[in-house]
């Protein structure tokens, strides 16, 4: 973790004379909390619309033994990044994206959501309020977490009668710190994620903490992740602990559909896009691990991960390597999105979203 220390000796203030950086050891954030300064808070009782949110000071909130997340999990997480660009603006990729998967999310779990509007606008204030903690350019992101919880007490099984929405944020680095900059994941055959019918293509809290034992299992064992497995069939790849997956061969790019078992990964979405921009030939369909096994090149995506190239993949007691470097796809991809998120070239797609104005440093 990113050690903090109180900004008292800053020697880098904005025009209206605030100090521009927080006292962060930027070179040493990797991908773990550390505090900021604010986060946004709105409730809403359920079906009503949620009530102007706030900024407050970023601590512990107070919620009822009894509410719906402690009890029945019934909670969506969303993760976004606010980008610092050369010129000092600051940026948000794609964050209408992150509003509309809340919302499907919602309607999946029985929630009351917030509108789009006032999801991208909490996030822009929250990232407004902790403007100091988005680290230099190449130093890492802000990274953005809105909640969408439960609060309200429910003893019996039901959707709760009240809900929070909250947005706080974190500097962070890399999300897999790893030496060689490269994934060594370990196919899983014994745990499932996800299964038809079920909650796997939402962005519940639930889904995560079960993935938390298969992941410790393939680090304990050497590798740097897991890749889960369909649970109908055992046979097709489905998607990391936290991350999406893709395979290349020849020209043709491949992921596993986004039909209800694996997150709709927005990173995912717009690799989709940019590597049909760059002549590449597209297919959103099952994937076997038989294919897996013979592809050229593997690489992986999410807004943590960003974009991550796959060195090997282990199944049962075969282990596969795969093309990386330079020359590879992934490396192409990675450096036209980080370009497009960073300010580097223009922004064409309009996907990004600025939040402020250039401040004087
Ligand atoms: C993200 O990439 O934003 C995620 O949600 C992954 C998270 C579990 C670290």
């Amino acid at each position: 973790m990113a050690t903090y220390v109180h900004p008292s000796s800053s020697p880098l203030l904005t025009s209206e004379g605030d100090e521009k950086y927080a006292n962060v050891k930027w070179e040493e954030l990797g991908f773990a909390l550390t505090p900021t300064d604010y986060m946004y808070v709105a409730k809403c009782k359920q079906g009503e619309s949620f009530s102007e949110g706030n900024i407050a000071p970023y601590g512990d909130i107070s919620i009822s033994p009894c509410s719906a997340i402690f009890n029945y999990g019934q909670g969506l997480f969303e993760g976004l990044k606010a980008y610092r660009a050369e010129d000092d603006r600051i940026r948000l990729f794609r964050p209408d994206q992150n509003a509309l998967r809340m919302q499907t999310g919602a309607e999946r779990l029985c929630m009351t959501s917030p509108s789009v509007e006032q999801f991208v606008e909490a996030v822009k204030l929250t990232v407004l309020a902790n403007k100091k903690w988005v680290p230099p350019p190449g130093k890492g992101t802000l990274y953005v977490r809105p909640l969408l919880i439960g609060s309200g007490a429910i003893l019996g099984l039901a959707s709760a009668p009240e809900y929070t929405f909250l947005v706080y944020a974190s500097p962070v680095g890399e999300y897999h710190k790893v030496s060689s900059g490269l994934l060594n994941l370990e196919v899983n055959h014994k745990y499932r994620r996800s299964h038809s019918g079920g909650t796997g293509g939402v962005k519940s809290c639930t889904n995560y903490c079960p993935v938390v034992k298969p992941f410790l299992e393939a680090k304990s064992s050497g590798f740097s992740d897991v890749l889960f497995l369909d649970a109908a069939t055992g046979r097709n790849i489905e998607e990391i602990s936290t991350c999406n997956i893709f395979i290349v061969k020849g020209n043709i790019v491949s992921t596993p559909p986004t039909s209800g078992t694996i997150l709709p990964g927005i990173t995912r979405k717009s690799i989709i896009e940019l590597a049909r921009d760059t002549g590449y030939q597209v297919q959103e369909r099952d994937v076997s691990v038989d294919e897996l096994l013979e592809a050229e090149e593997v690489f992986c995506t999410g807004t943590a991960t960003v974009v991550k190239a796959v060195e090997t993949v282990t199944f049962h007691d075969k282990k596969v390597k795969y093309k990386t470097g330079e020359e590879t796809l992934s490396t192409k991809l990675y450096t036209v999105l980080t370009n497009i998120q960073m300010g580097v070239v223009e922004d064409k797609k309009g996907w990004m979203v600025e939040i402020n104005h250039k401040c004087q440093g």
